[in-house]
């Protein structure tokens, strides 16, 4: 757990510890952080961290959703305008960047940004300042930048649609959080943490049975989602909470469907030869044997309907081990 800072990040995985360390050192810096990962893994809350921890932190932390506006609104939303600059400009009005100047601007969903926004940050960033719409003066900006994605960007700009020589203006310390089914051993901590927070000094107990069933869903709404199903259980289970309080979705996930969606990276990375799919499928699912019986590998073997020495072979070859089988595939 880390609380250096007011902002609790809670995790026992080693990916996020050394993400951790990674943003301790460079968060003094004025270096732009760009955090991708799926929705709800933790972008903002890393984003909160890095200012609160950094130089800045007394000053301004401004937040902003760039999938949330249409083009016009967001311009002024981030730019600001001149009284007059347009119909219903009926005063000046400071834009996102120059409330947050001297602190962080944290721009989240970057990916969904048009290209006509994309052309004026890039210029913020180049020139350190910002001109408002119907301006001509410029005004001078010292902000840490901190992006967020969904995505990876690389692919876009594939596609055409991300601008190049933006992406490298704010990609200069790439942060990569994995999704929740990646690191499970974070289901316990984070469900203490969400338990101590919602459960209003009242003491609740998660049965093994409930947890191992925690541990088995995929989470597709990751930290967020157990947030919020902690958060129902506080209201209303029992003091022991039991696999017949969880949700349906979670108490019912069929196990090859689980094995097949923890694949989900094989095919995101548009990695789509047929022995990579197989090796993820395969990892997963011995993976998940070991954990099921908690690391016999005999009775691993035999829930596969596999031989031993095979299984073993299969161990080796993909370099699992009973150290590593809570680690990403
Ligand atoms: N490691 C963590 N420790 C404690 N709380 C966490 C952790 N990770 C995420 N949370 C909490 O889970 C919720 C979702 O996280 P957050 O909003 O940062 O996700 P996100 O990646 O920004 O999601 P989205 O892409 O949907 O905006 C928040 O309430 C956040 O405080
Ligand atoms: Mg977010």
């Amino acid at each position: 757990m880390r609380t250096k800072s007011p902002v609790t990040i809670v995790s026992d995985n080693d990916q996020i510890k050394k993400i951790i360390e990674k943003i301790d050192k460079v968060v003094d810096t004025d270096s732009s952080i760009m955090l991708v990962g799926e929705t709800g893994v933790g972008k903002e809350i890393f984003a909160e961290y890095v200012h609160r921890n950094s130089s800045r932190a007394e000053k301004p932390f401004v937040k902003i959703s760039l999938s949330a506006l249409p083009l016009n609104l967001l311009e002024s939303e981030l730019f600001g305008h001149e009284k007059g600059s347009y119909t219903s400009a009926h005063a000046e009005k400071k834009g996102l960047f120059e409330i947050a100047n001297t602190g962080s601007i944290f721009l989240d969903d970057i990916d969904d940004v048009p290209l006509p926004i994309q052309t004026k940050l890039l210029r913020v960033l180049e020139e350190h300042e910002i001109l408002r719409i119907g301006g001509t003066k410029p005004i001078p900006i010292d902000v840490r930048l901190i992006t967020a994605s969904k995505i990876d960007l690389k692919i876009l700009i594939e596609k055409g649609s991300f601008r190049n020589d933006l992406f490298y203006r704010i990609n200069v310390v790439p942060i990569y959080i994995p999704p929740l089914r990646d690191r499970r051993e974070d289901i316990t901590p984070l469900s203490s943490h969400f338990i101590k927070m919602y459960s209003n000094g009242k003491e609740f107990k998660i049965s093994d049975s409930a947890l191992r069933a925690l541990k088995m869903y995929s989470w597709p709404g990751n930290v967020r989602e157990l947030k919020n199903v902690i958060h129902r259980l506080t209201l209303f289970a029992d003091e022991e909470i039991h696999p017949c309080d969880l949700p349906l979705e979670i108490r019912n996930e069929d196990p090859l469907e689980l094995i097949v969606k923890a694949c989900d990276r094989c095919f995101v990375d548009n990695d789509m030869s047929f022995d990579h799919v197989v090796s993820c499928l395969e990892i997963n699912l011995i993976k998940e044997a070991l954990q099921k019986t908690e690391c016999n590998q005999s009775r691993a073997a035999k829930a596969l309907k596999m031989r031993l020495s095979t299984f073993r072979d299969k161990m080796k070859k993909y370099d699992i081990d009973c150290g590593n089988i809570f680690n990403s595939p």
